[in-house]
């Protein structure tokens, strides 16, 4: 059975997008075409970043291209076994410095992901499942893509329409098939001062 939406069970009435979006890990083989990425792509575009400086950067690979091979390389073991069959995976870097003055960007990784946010409802309206991936060797990552200085890996995400689950192996499969949860507002959330 192909789970597309594992709809969250929410406190107030949210976006549809928000409400919707998961990490699977079973993707059908189709791959996505280019006007679509590209869809992705505009939605990240148009993320706030400090100074309007758009610090994101994306380097994306279709699977069967020397690149995806290359990503699947750096993940960690855990994730190699499902993402692998991913038919698009991307690496998400940061400029680490403002260009306009070769100040640090403090806000780099907070502006990425204002971006992959951004990418990641546009994807679930399209139909599409994201899987963001902190679990990779991020220099291997860096020296395979030969990135300047002034760059950094930060997450790569595997992308592709929904897959059925029982292509996985058992364990990854049973967690494919749990409810999303989240700590209740009233954990995260303090009005006029913190508490713990
Ligand atoms: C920065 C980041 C790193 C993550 N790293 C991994 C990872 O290495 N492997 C993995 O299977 N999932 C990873 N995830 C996915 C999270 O486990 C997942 O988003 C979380 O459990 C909430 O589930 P949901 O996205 O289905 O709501 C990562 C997510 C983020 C945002």
């Amino acid at each position: 059975m192909i789970l597309e939406a594992k709809e969250a069970k929410t406190q107030y009435d949210i976006l549809r997008e928000i409400k919707d979006r998961w990490s699977p890990r079973a993707f059908a083989p189709e791959p996505i075409d280019t006007k679509t990425l590209n869809t992705l792509f505009e939605a990240m575009r148009w993320a706030s970043s400090s100074m309007n400086e758009q610090p994101w950067r994306v380097i994306y690979a279709h699977k069967g291209e020397e690149a995806h091979k290359k990503i699947v390389d750096a993940l960690m073991p855990g994730n190699q076994i499902w993402a692998e069959q991913a038919p698009v995976l991307m690496v998400n870097l940061v400029k680490k410095t403002y260009t306009r003055n070769g100040a640090p960007n403090k806000s780099a990784h907070h502006d990425l992901g204002l971006a992959i946010g951004n990418l990641a409802l546009q994807a679930t309206a399209e139909g599409i499942g994201l899987h963001q991936m902190g679990g990779f060797h991020k220099t291997q990552l860096e020296e395979l893509f030969d990135l300047p200085e002034d760059y950094e890996a930060v997450t790569v995400i595997a992308l592709g329409y929904f897959g059925d689950p029982d292509q996985l192996p058992e364990a990854l499969r049973n967690r494919e098939l749990e409810e999303r949860n989240r700590m209740p507002i009233d954990e995260f959330v303090h009005h006029g001062q913190f508490s713990r």
